[in-house]
């Protein structure tokens, strides 16, 4: 068990590499199965724990995938197996997409029931209804997801709730279907099109991602390809809110600004500096900055993966701040850890109102998810003295090179072993 520990209030300067998008890339790579004939060659693929997992997923199942540093090759071609069960599926949220994929490829799907973050009542109501349309046969049994069906059919779906995952799921099972499947109310996020993208490059017809009506015309086989998935923005996000935090002056590099807008416009409402380039952006910020508001909502909304990261940002800025969570109803339990260092918060249903004070103190916190804990993070970086955060595996599974990113910015941070456990190594 390792923590992070971080000596706060130090401006950051300097350049910041964004690595390839988690939600893309635990897309793709299930997405990879699909293939029969030929390697894919995934490039840009970030080095976190959610991939690592569903590396070891993939090839459980049978297929051979070779990683040199940032490149995936997987080669499905192989696969014999349905069936996708065991630690590393529960342990992750994305791994329902191989529910979608194995569909597609053998007609049937035993995939354990996702785990990931805890951030509220996580239904897969809707990824079922669309695989049901499209003629599959779906239980749930010991935990499993089984689903299977004679044959896929296009057929025309309208989801009830804007849903990243079951757009995606739907739109895999969707690309072996026969005839013509259209999508409506669908997810709009830049990784939704990225899967779009991969999926056309392997041979699918996959038309209008990005956009509310996603139109899938069945094809047979798909084919190996060579795919770069697109920069991080959740990541992108995080570090523009530490330099808006702390104080300093950075360029965020290899990123798609346009993915950016929403965050963008809010940090420019509230004081901090930013130009933008081709794909980077510079952001300058050397006063406190003041309070606004936000409501989540799907892309091109302000993301819900960076409602927490805000959070810590509003908790050090002039005046009163509201955020108003409409994805997930029980986003704002970070707000407990960060209470302990002098956050002034009161959280109202989905709403958090928040009064902005001149400093927060370091203390002890436990990651209590992803995003949570990159949030943690920034409050140690801004915070006076030290922080320690434990349950460091949530902040593992989504953000590569975390402490030596912000090293690179000028941040007294490190990762070490959990004291206790040392402690308890020396005894026995
Ligand atoms: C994905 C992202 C996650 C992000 C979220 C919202 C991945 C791996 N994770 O999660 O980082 O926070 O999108 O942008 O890409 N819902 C239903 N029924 C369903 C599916 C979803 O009611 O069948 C609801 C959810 O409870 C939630 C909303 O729809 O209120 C959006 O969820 P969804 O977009 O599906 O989130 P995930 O795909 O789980």
């Amino acid at each position: 068990m390792e923590k992070i520990i971080i000596n706060g209030s130090n401006p950051l300067y300097g350049s910041v590499e964004i690595s390839g998008a988690k939600n893309a890339a635990v897309a793709i790579i299930p997405a990879a199965v699909m293939c029969g004939f030929g390697k894919c060659v995934i490039d840009n693929i970030p080095d976190i724990e959610d991939v690592n997992k569903l590396v070891r997923i993939l090839r459980d199942l049978g297929a051979r995938v070779t990683r040199i540093k940032n490149t995936l090759i997987v080669d499905s071609s192989n696969i014999k197996s349905y069936i996708a069960n065991g630690e590393d599926v529960h342990n992750m949220r994305a791994s329902y997409y191989l529910i979608g994929a194995l569909l597609a490829r053998f007609k049937k799907a035993v995939v354990d029931l996702p785990g990931g973050c805890s951030i509220g009542d996580r239904p897969i109501d809707q990824h079922i209804k669309g695989l049901e349309k499209l003629g599959v046969n779906i239980k749930i049994q010991h935990g499993s997801v089984v689903a299977e069906a004679d044959k896929l059919v296009g057929d025309s779906i309208f989801f009830d709730v804007v849903s990243v995952g079951a757009t995606i799921n739907v739109m895999l099972a969707a690309c072996f279907a026969e005839g013509v499947t259209i999508l409506e109310n669908v997810a709009k996020e830049p990784h939704v099109v990225d899967v779009a993208n991969f999926l056309n490059l392997m041979g699918a017809n996959i038309k209008g991602a990005g956009t509310d009506i996603i139109k899938i015309t069945g094809v047979k086989k798909l084919k190996g390809c060579n795919y770069s998935i697109i920069p991080d923005q959740i990541e992108a996000s995080t570090y523009m809110m530490a330099v808006a935090a702390c104080k300093g002056e950075v360029l965020i590099k290899n990123i798609i600004p346009k993915h950016l807008e929403s965050v963008t416009a809010k940090l420019i409402e509230m004081g901090v500096t930013i130009c933008e380039y081709d794909d980077s952006i510079k952001i300058k910020s050397n006063e406190r900055l003041r309070g606004v508001n936000i409501k989540t909502s799907p892309y091109p909304g302000f993301p819900t993966d960076v409602q927490q990261i805000i959070g810590v940002l509003m908790s050090v800025s002039q005046g009163t701040s509201i955020i108003s969570e409409s994805i997930f109803e029980n986003r704002f339990k970070y707000f407990d850890e960060l209470k302990k260092m002098g956050v002034d918060v009161k959280i109202e249903g989905r709403a958090a109102i928040i009064n902005g004070v001149s400093r927060l103190t370091g203390c002890k916190l436990k990651a209590t998810d992803l995003r949570a804990g990159a949030a943690m993070i920034i409050a140690g970086l801004v915070a006076e003295g030290e922080t320690e955060i434990t349950s460091i595996e949530h902040i593992d599974r989504g953000y590569p090179d975390i402490e030596e990113k912000f090293r690179q910015l000028g941040a007294n941070i490190y990762r070490t072993l959990n004291s206790d456990i040392k402690e308890f190594k020396n005894i026995i």
